[in-house]
């Protein structure tokens, strides 16, 4: 069911999701938290603009907590993170999984 909503938004998509502020964060389960937890030290922008697999998130969050000091979140709350970030900035974002990002186009 998250999978056909996380498609329904991917197809809906057009440059809009890319605008600078968490406002424009498409609405799901989890959004407020993950505005909560990662907008505090920098651009929701840098968050959105990624495109990976669950796991990926999952080490992104680890590298968060383990070099950026971010807070550790409880295995709940890590869930609901990685729920909303894996599906809707997931790797399906585009075709060939690249992703545009401010330092440049990342393929995996
Ligand atoms: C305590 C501060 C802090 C918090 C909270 C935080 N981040 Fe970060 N994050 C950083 C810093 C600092 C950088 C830039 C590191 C660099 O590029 O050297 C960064 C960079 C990133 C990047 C870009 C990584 C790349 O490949 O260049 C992503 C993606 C990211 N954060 C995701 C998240 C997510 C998702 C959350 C919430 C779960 C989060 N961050 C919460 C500090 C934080």
């Amino acid at each position: 069911m998250l999978i056909g909503l996380a498609l329904a938004i991917l197809s809906g998509w057009g440059s809009a999701v890319w605008a600078q502020d968490f406002q424009s964060l498409p609405p799901g389960p989890g959004r407020d938290e993950t505005i909560a937890w990662c907008s505090g030290c920098h651009s929701m922008a840098l968050v959105t603009q990624q495109g990976m697999s669950r796991s990926r998130w999952d080490d992104t969050i680890t590298w968060m907590v383990e070099n950026q000091n971010m807070p550790e979140p409880t295995e709940e709350e890590r869930k609901v993170l990685l729920d909303y970030l894996a599906s809707h900035f997931g790797e399906a974002k585009s075709g060939d999984g690249c992703i545009e990002t401010p330092w440049g186009r990342r393929c995996p």
